[in-house]
């Protein structure tokens, strides 16, 4: 895993843009698993802007969102295709049938978790990350194994309780499903991204045993041989 610093909130959000546009310029069908939450928003931000400003197009591209909470209401906007959606599919050239995600509001969700998984038999180019508290990867939680495959998960207490910074809904939810590690490792290049000083003690964990160890999902990727940690001031404060 490679470490990268950054002086600023700011300089984090552009390098990450900068190199995001550069890759998609270069290969314009790039097979992308993107990830909700908050840590990706103000790249995303940076990318709607630049699409905007005609410097970038998704229209080759695909995208596989990372994960989803199972359980919620069909309208909660905390629902990750939701968030993904409102912040960066509906503000960029991405043709409706090139975006791609776990449906956990289908009844037969076994099903749906295998035919995503068969989906991404053909690859992933750039897979990006958030990282939970507990080091979990998309909803990976502890405990998962590097040959996982994309599967309905129960949640960690940890990770339904963060989720109350998305849900709307009185119920947090208690499952969800996630693509596995076996279809993240095999990306051809991951980025874990990590920001704000919530992530710091995680961080300092990550780096700080740099050995695979399936009680934290994130050290998973530290024999990737392309693999891109970004660290903003606050994240990497115990470093
Ligand atoms: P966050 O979530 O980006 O909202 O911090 C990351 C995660 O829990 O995977």
């Amino acid at each position: 895993m490679n470490i990268l610093r950054f002086d600023s909130a700011q300089a984090w959000v552009k390098a990450t843009a900068d190199r995001f546009c550069q890759a998609l310029q270069q290969e314009p069908a790039l097979r992308l698993c993107l990830p909700s939450g908050n840590t990706p928003l103000p790249l995303y931000a940076a990318l709607v802007d630049a699409v905007r400003r005609h410097e970038l197009s998704f229209r080759h591209a695909r995208i596989f969102a990372l994960d989803e909470y199972g359980g919620l209401a069909p309208d909660d906007p905390g629902r990750c295709v939701s968030m993904l959606r409102r912040h960066l599919i509906e503000q960029i050239d991405l043709p409706p049938a090139h975006f791609h995600f776990l449906d956990t509001l289908r009844p037969d969700i076994d099903r749906v978790c295998a035919e995503f998984d068969a989906l991404l038999t053909e690859g992933l180019d750039l897979c990006l990350l958030g990282i939970g508290l507990n080091g979990h990867l998309g909803l990976n939680e502890p405990g998962s194994s590097v040959n996982s495959p994309t599967r309905r998960v129960e949640l960690h207490p940890q990770t339904t309780h963060a989720s109350q910074s998305y849900v709307k809904g009185s119920r947090l939810p208690t499952w969800g499903a996630t693509i596995g590690m076996r279809p993240i490792l095999q990306s051809k290049e991951l980025w874990l991204l990590a920001s704000g000083p919530a992530k710091a003690a995680i961080i300092a964990r990550l780096v700080k045993a740099p050995s695979p160890d399936e009680a934290l999902p994130a050290s998973l990727l530290w024999p990737h041989p392309n693999c891109w940690l970004w660290v903003d001031p606050a994240a990497g404060a115990q470093l």
